[in-house]
C-alpha cells in the first residue's frame, strides 16, 4: 500500500471489509490542504476498486474532523490564481465514488470540513462535534458545496443562518436538522460507524452501488425523471445474479450468498 503524509489508511470490521482514512494533520486541526486531498483522492479511489472493500469511513480525530480548507495555503491566492489552478476542483473526486463513503465526526467539521463530510453518503458524528460555514467571519464564502448541499440537507432557512452568520451547531441540532443521521458518545463513534459499513457489507456490492446512484439521482433531477431513473435501475437489478439469489434464499427461508454479479 502507498504512504501517506497527511492521511493515515486502514482496513477493519470482523470481515476486513471496512475501508478506513483518518485525516492525520492534527497540528493544523487536518485544515484540507492540496496534498492532503490529493491522498484522499488516491485513498478513495483505491479502496472504491478494491474488490475487499465494502464500505469507505472517513474520519479525523477526537478534537477535529476538519477546521477546513487551509488558510494559510489560500492566503494569497487571487481570483486568476483559482481560475488557473481550478483551486479545490480535485475535491470532487470523493463524489465520484461508486461506493457508500460514511463521514464519522468527532470535533470540528468548519468549512471545508463540513463539506467534505457532505461529500460523503451518511453522517454520523460524536456528541461533541461542531458543524459550520464559517467562511463569511474571513471574508470568503463557502466554495465546495456548502451553499449548494448544505440547503439539500437542512433546507433553505437553516442553511441561510449557518452560512450567513458563520455560527456553530453541535452535534445534537445537526441531527435535528437532517445534516447528521446519528449522534454517539465521543469513544462510540468509530464502531458505530463500523457497524454501518459491516451491515452495508453484508449486501450485494453491485446493488448497494445502485442504490446509491438512485437516491444521489434525487438531487439531480425532478420526481418525474428520478422516478423514472429509479425505475430503470429497480428493473435493472433483474439482470443480476444477486437479485435472483435474494429472493430465492428468502423463499427458503436462509442467509442469502451474494457473488457481486
Ligand atoms: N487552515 C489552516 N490552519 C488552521 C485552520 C485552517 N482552516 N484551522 C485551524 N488551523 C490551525 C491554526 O492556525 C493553529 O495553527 P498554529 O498552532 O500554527 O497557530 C492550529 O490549527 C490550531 O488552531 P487554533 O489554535 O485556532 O485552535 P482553537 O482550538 O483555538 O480553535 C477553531 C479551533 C475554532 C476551529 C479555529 O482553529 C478556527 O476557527 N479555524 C478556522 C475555521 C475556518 O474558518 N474554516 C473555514 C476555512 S475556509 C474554507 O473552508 C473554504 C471552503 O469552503 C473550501
Amino acid at each position: 500500500a502507498p504512504s501517506y503524509e497527511n492521511i493515515l489508511v486502514s482496513v477493519v470490521g470482523t470481515k476486513k471489509n471496512v475501508g478506513v482514512i483518518q485525516l492525520n494533520r492534527p497540528k493544523a486541526l487536518n485544515a484540507l490542504c492540496k496534498p492532503l486531498f490529493v491522498e484522499l483522492g488516491k485513498a478513495v479511489k483505491e479502496f472504491d476498486s478494491d474488490s475487499s472493500i465494502a464500505a469507505i469511513i472517513i474520519t479525523g480525530n477526537e478534537k477535529a474532523f476538519a477546521a477546513g480548507a487551509d488558510i494559510k495555503e489560500m492566503q494569497n491566492n487571487t481570483y486568476s490564481s483559482n481560475q488557473k489552478a481550478g483551486f479545490l476542483q480535485e475535491w470532487e473526486d470523493v463524489s465520484n465514488c461508486g461506493k457508500p463513503i460514511i463521514a464519522a465526526v468527532n470535533g470540528f467539521a468548519l468549512g471545508g470540513g463540513c463539506e467534505l463530510a457532505m461529500l460523503c453518503d451518511i453522517i454520523y458524528a460524536g456528541e461533541k462535534a461542531k458543524f459550520g460555514q464559517p467562511e463569511i467571519n474571513i471574508g470568503t464564502i463557502p466554495g465546495a458545496g456548502g451553499t449548494q448541499r448544505l440547503p439539500r440537507y437542512v433546507g433553505k432557512s437553516k442553511a441561510m443562518e449557518i452560512v450567513l452568520t458563520g455560527n456553530f451547531i453541535d452535534a445534537h441540532e445537526a441531527e435535528k436538522m437532517g445534516l447528521v443521521s446519528r449522534v454517539f458518545p465521543v469513544d462510540k463513534l468509530l464502531e458505530e460507524t463500523v457497524k454501518l459499513a459491516e451491515r452495508i457489507g453484508t449486501h450485494s456490492p453491485l446493488v448497494v452501488k445502485m442504490a446509491k446512484q438512485s437516491v444521489n439521482q434525487a438531487f439531480e433531477t425532478t420526481l418525474k425523471s428520478g422516478l423514472l431513473y429509479e425505475k430503470s435501475i429497480f428493473y435493472g437489478t433483474f439482470a443480476t445474479e444477486d437479485r435472483k439469489e435474494g429472493m430465492t434464499a428468502f423463499i427458503e427461508k436462509r442467509p442469502p450468498n451474494f457473488k457481486n454479479e
